[in-house]
């Protein structure tokens, strides 16, 4: 799943090597982020001019905090390739003003010509990003309350549940839909929701649903564990 998830990505770098590229954190993607690293380190593909922009990250974490979004992306794709930093984007989830911070987002969303090529994963709960469960599929960046499924899912990554923040920064499911293409990665631990998908009901109680309006989305799916 990962390597064809990252040779579809490698594609579309080769294609366009200043590709605007939408990431997300969790652990399904980390093995297509291997498998880019890879494929970085043998010359196959260059970061150089890539722009990237990740889905989401949680309130109150500084970047340097090791539980934080930012330094996932850091540890996990971003010091392994020959990507310019600055040309790396993250919501701040410090920032003074959340308002102008999802703005500005935006704005340089925009600015960079849109996301040709994001990459998504999906919630146990349907949540693309952190857009979860709710009666309206909401549009555009902004801070959210994470359901309590959501904070149980993610304590795997923390000391204890309390420290899971309880909002996050997200894109929202118009700046997600206004990209490109768009691929999801899901691994068998997504049955349940991935079933639910297949209904092909699009409903905001299950935000990924909206992904079949989209004209140009790939799934990338295992529903087995091998
Ligand atoms: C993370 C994100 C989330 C995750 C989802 C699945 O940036 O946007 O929507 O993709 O929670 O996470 P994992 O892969 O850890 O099951």
């Amino acid at each position: 799943m990962s390597k064809r998830a990252a040779n579809l990505v490698a594609d579309r770098m080769s294609k366009k090597p200043s590709l605007v590229l939408g990431l997300a954190t969790g652990s399904t993607p980390v093995g297509l982020y291997e498998n880019l690293i890879a494929l970085n380190k043998v010359g196959k593909i260059d970061f150089k001019q890539v722009r990237t922009f990740n889905l989401d990250e949680y309130c109150g974490l500084k970047k340097s905090d090791p539980q934080s979004y930012r330094y996932f992306m850091n540890e996990k794709l971003f010091n392994h390739i020959n990507i310019d930093m600055d040309n790396t984007h993250l919501l701040s989830g410090v920032a003074k003003s959340i308002e102008n911070e999802c703005e500005d987002y935006e704005k340089a969303i925009a600015k960079a010509g849109g996301i040709d090529l994001q990459v998504l994963g999906i919630g146990s709960n349907g949540h693309i990003g952190f857009n979860e469960p709710d009666d309206v599929f909401h549009n555009r960046t902004r801070q959210v309350l994470l359901t309590p499924s959501t904070i149980r899912a993610n304590k795997r990554f923390f000391e204890k549940e309390e420290d899971v923040p309880k909002t996050a920064l997200s894109m929202g499911i118009g700046t997600i839909m206004s990209a490109r293409e768009i691929i999801l990665v899901a691994g068998a631990d997504k049955r349940e929701v991935m079933e639910k998908l297949k209904e092909e009901v699009v409903s905001p109680q299950v935000p990924a649903s909206i992904l079949h309006y989209h004209p140009n989305c790939t799934i990338f799916y295992v529903d087995e564990t091998i």
